[in-house]
């Protein structure tokens, strides 16, 4: 019983940004995100009769923290849902993305996670009810059963049933780039979970947030329709901005930049006042990623490289969704 599972992460260029339910993981807002190739997990998971209680290994290395619990938590769920209860696991994970550091390591190791257990259990899920089980895991996690471009309908009903991912376009609907911009693969302070909940609950600037989505989404999906590169861009830059502005709002007041985030987001301006559209995004953590298309991308990566304190900078296309190895 055992199965081996590959996800990418995903940049959300709508951000997903506070929860109506924190149990069941159901979000304020609906988002849309594009699946990266350059970044992703693979995740083992063998269920063993002889255990008495699961086993986590991240990058080779034993779990035992709350990083622990939330694996062994999100497998009870897989547990009850398959009617297996005193089923545990051995969980075999190395991600291909610095962890807890604003890449989205949460999203590609959850679904990775869901993906290798379902299968592993021989559960006839299709992708809709993997990935609203996946949702359970981490909220960003359920874009990233599939490729390309990808929303997750944030759904209305009280038990989640219709709060999962949608495929919006393929990976190969249009080739746009995104360069990570790595300053720091330091685990950060404020986790998104925790941020996100001290935002809902304190930030005087939470309801506008929420009243901008639709007007952002729908902005944005007719832009991938179209493949207007600047009003995606443009969205995609103004919706990371509103994000982070509630964390400003919050009481305490928090922020996940750093000095070098600000420069790298001058320079991603100074690059489109001279011609080269280039927009950026930043997840919950100090690095960016920049949207640009191909023919720019020698130009842009040599500009970001040279802004002191960068430490990499490193592109993605649009990826694929799950896959079994
Ligand atoms: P990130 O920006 O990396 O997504 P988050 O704070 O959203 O940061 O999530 C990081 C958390 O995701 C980790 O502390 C851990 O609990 C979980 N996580 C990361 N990678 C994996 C993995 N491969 N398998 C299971 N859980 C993981
Ligand atoms: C800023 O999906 O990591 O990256 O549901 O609590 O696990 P949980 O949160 P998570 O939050 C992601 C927040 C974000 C925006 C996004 O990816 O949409």
């Amino acid at each position: 019983m055992k199965a081996t599972a590959k996800a990418h992460t995903n940049i959300a260029l709508i951000k997903y940004w506070g929860k109506r339910d924190e149990s069941l993981i159901l979000p304020m807002n609906s988002s849309l995100s594009l699946t990266l190739d350059g970044f992703y997990t693979t995740t083992s998971v063998e269920f063993r009769t002889e255990l008495t209680k699961d086993q986590f290994y991240l990058n080779g290395e034993a779990v035992v923290d709350g990083q622990f619990d939330r694996v062994t938590g999100f497998l009870n769920l897989i547990r009850s849902f398959a009617g297996k209860d005193n089923f545990f696991a051995t969980v075999n994970s190395t991600n291909h993305v610095p962890t807890a550091a604003g890449f989205a390591s949460s999203a590609s190791g959850f679904a990775a996670l869901a993906a290798a257990a379902v299968k592993a259990l021989g559960l006839p899920v299709d992708e809709t009810v993997l990935s609203r089980l996946t949702r359970q895991g981490s909220g960003s996690a359920c874009r990233s059963i599939y490729g390309g471009f990808v929303e997750w309908e944030k759904g209305s009903k009280a038990d989640g049933t219709d709060s999962y991912a949608v495929p919006i376009a393929p990976a190969d609907h249009w080739d746009i780039r995104v360069a990570a911009v790595v300053l720091s693969s330091k685990a950060k302070k404020v986790l998104s979970r925790e941020g996100m909940k001290r935002t809902v609950d304190t930030s005087a600037f939470y309801s506008s947030w929420i009243d901008g989505i639709p007007h952002d989404m729908d902005q944005i999906k007719d832009g991938i329709r179209t493949k207007d590169f600047e009003k995606v861009g443009k969205i995609a830059e103004a919706n990371c901005l509103k994000m982070h502005a509630t964390t400003l709002g919050a009481n305490p007041p928090f922020s996940y930049w750093h000095d070098t985030t600000m420069a790298v987001m001058h320079a991603v301006r100074e690059l489109r006042e001279n011609g080269i559209p280039a927009y950026f995004t930043i997840d919950a953590g100090p690095n960016v990623k920049v949207l640009y298309l191909p023919e720019n991308e020698q130009i842009l990566k040599q500009s970001l490289r040279d802004i002191p304190g960068v430490h990499d900078v490193i592109s993605s296309k649009a990826g694929q969704g799950i896959s079994y190895l």
